[in-house]
């Protein structure tokens, strides 16, 4: 199955199988996901009552062009479910994201999500995380290259993030250093560390935010990781 294929059927089933009408929904950012709010966004065309939280500008802008009506985050109590993909996933369905650079809006509608469903291919998973992405860290733009600094003496080599030329500049008008381990061995005691640099916004390590890790597989299958 194409890598499209393999990106629409994991987002269709989260949806189908999570989503229910009521709820309150966390919308992902990112390839697999947007597969997930089209998906979202024809259950509100057939007359779900859906309250939906974008995780970024771009799922936004995606959501309501498909007449998906979207919440500010401040006006709800909780989200029911939010569904999103990933760059990495190891065996205990530990995470990295962020290499759509919607990082930090991502976790805090994760921290505010009563189940967070992750959507990956299978090209996704790894037994170390940090094997084959780097891992985003946002920052502020004053002092960053200090930052960095900091950041690469965590043992990385930490990258400024480029966009047409220019630095990438999320949503929150942040840059993003993608901070490339060998491998990632203590992933907490390695967020603890990149928390306390001055100027680090977030990082994206997932750390037991994902509930449920469907996972679909070149010959079509879909597994669970609960
Ligand atoms: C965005 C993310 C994405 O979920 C992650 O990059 C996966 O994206 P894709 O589904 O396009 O591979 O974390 O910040």
């Amino acid at each position: 199955m194409s890598e499209p294929n393999l990106k629409r059927i994991v987002a269709e089933k989260a949806v189908d199988d999570y989503v229910k009408d009521g709820m309150t929904v966390g919308l992902g950012t990112g390839s697999t996901s947007e597969y997930a709010v089209k998906r979202v966004g024809e259950l509100v065309s057939s007359g779900f009552k859906l309250k939906c939280i974008a995780t970024s500008q771009r799922t936004a802008d995606l959501a309501q062009s498909i007449g998906i009506e979207i919440h500010d985050i401040n006006d709800v109590p909780h989200i029911d479910v939010t569904i999103d993909g990933a760059d990495e996933v190891d065996p205990k369905k530990q995470l990295i994201k962020g290499l759509g650079g919607a990082l930090l809006r991502e976790k805090i509608v994760a921290a505010a999500s009563l189940m967070e469903i992750i959507i990956v291919d299978s090209s996704k998973l790894v037994e170390k995380l940090g094997v084959r992405t780097p891992l985003p860290v946002e920052v502020v733009i004053y002092g960053h290259r200090k930052t960095a600094y900091a950041l690469e003496k965590q043992g990385c080599k930490a990258t400024l993030r480029m966009s047409g030329g220019v630095p990438f500049v999320t949503d929150a008008g942040n840059y993003i250093y993608d901070c490339k381990f060998e491998a990632i061995e203590s992933p907490f005691f390695l967020e603890s560390r990149i928390d306390v640099i001055p100027g680090v916004v977030e990082n994206g390590l997932f750390l037991n935010t994902a509930n449920v890790v469907l996972v679909s597989h070149p010959d079509g299958k879909i597994t669970i990781m609960e």
